[in-house]
């Protein structure tokens, strides 16, 4: 298999080798890329798949769409970049007169293009607004969450989304400081709440990540989407989620459980009459992660977890 190397793009793909074969295997004819950032899974997938292959890719980030668009031009009619969220896939699916698919890929989290975006306020590498949307035509910014909740629900966020022991100290010092407009402002307003530490990592990241995650309401789509994704699989299709946050990888496990089990009764309940049938059977006990090699060229893939169903 041709590994897309992806030096000179700007988002190496995670565990690319792995994905492509998982959804390549068996014939598969058609794919939905449901985030297809730079393109790199979507190019190998229409690349290791017959001729005849098709794939339908989304984004909601104007700049993935541009550049996928882009890269995927040898494959012509092959490939369809569409802007839009998995959450519309079944509609965007039947738009496009396919009623199935035998492929569907979740590569979830950011890019590297959105963190090298200095102005799209994802990173604290550069100064700039508090934006931090997927989509940044749409929905409430990084700084409409950080200047408009109250300390406590900031202080969940922090908690929840960034597992930051420090969250309510951190809360706290962003409303006596507010307002705020930029991610060197934040990010200093965090490292000053933490204090010294012995971490390598700045304080500020966590508190970046949990930000992102509830600006983009990222565990809420998820959860809501994957049910909806199985649904579009024909038979024997498959579907590989990466994910690089615990949070993310929980729903994915839990959604993935529930639909391959019969019932899903309480434990209490002697008879079932739930009527629950499973669909999918998990071909990962456990998550796939990445190889020594992969970890060595690309600290991105550090805390990716991959996990595959198949429809029955
Ligand atoms: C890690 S990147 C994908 C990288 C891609 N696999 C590649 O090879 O370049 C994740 C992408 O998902 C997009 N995204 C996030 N939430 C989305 C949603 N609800 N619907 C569609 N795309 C979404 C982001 O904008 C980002 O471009």
């Amino acid at each position: 298999m041709n590994a897309v190397q992806g030096q000179e793009a700007p988002h190496r793909p995670v565990l690319y080798q792995e994905t492509i074969q998982y959804l390549t295997a068996k014939n598969a004819k058609r794919f939905l890329d449901c985030t297809a950032g730079a393109g790199g899974h979507s190019e190998g997938l229409l690349r290791e798949s017959s001729p005849d292959s098709e794939l339908i890719a989304l984004d909601l980030d104007p700049t993935a769409i541009a550049l996928s668009q882009e890269r995927l031009k040898p494959f012509g009619n092959r490939a369809k970049v569409i802007k839009a969220s998995y959450l519309e896939a079944p509609q965007v699916l039947q738009a496009q007169g396919w009623d199935g698919v035998d492929g569907i890929l979740m590569d979830l989290g950011v890019s590297s293009m959105q963190f090298d975006q200095g102005e799209r306020g994802f990173s604290f590498r550069f100064d700039a607004p508090l934006d931090m949307r997927f989509d940044p035509n749409k929905g409430q910014s990084a700084s409409d969450l950080v200047n408009g909740l109250s300390e406590s629900e900031l202080a969940q966020i922090i908690w929840e989304y960034g597992e930051e022991k420090y969250s309510r100290r951190i809360a706290k010092a962003i409303v006596q400081a507010r307002p705020l407009y930029s991610t060197f402002e934040l990010a200093e307003i965090v490292r000053k709440a933490v204090g010294k530490t012995r971490e390598q990592q700045d304080p500020a990241t966590r508190t970046f990540q949990a930000l992102r995650i509830a600006v983009n309401d990222e565990l809420n789509v998820i959860s809501q989407a994957v049910p909806n994704l199985i649904e579009l699989l024909q038979t024997n299709g498959r579907i590989a989620i990466i994910s690089f946050h615990s949070l993310e990888d929980r729903i994915v496990k839990n959604v993935f459980r529930q639909a391959s089990t019969d019932c899903i009764c309480p434990p209490e309940k002697l008879i079932c009459d739930c009527g629950h049938v499973a669909t999918v059977k998990v071909l990962t006990k456990r998550p796939i992660t990445a190889s020594e090699d992969e970890l060595q060229t690309n600290p991105r893939s550090r805390s990716a977890r991959l996990r595959i169903a198949q429809k029955l």
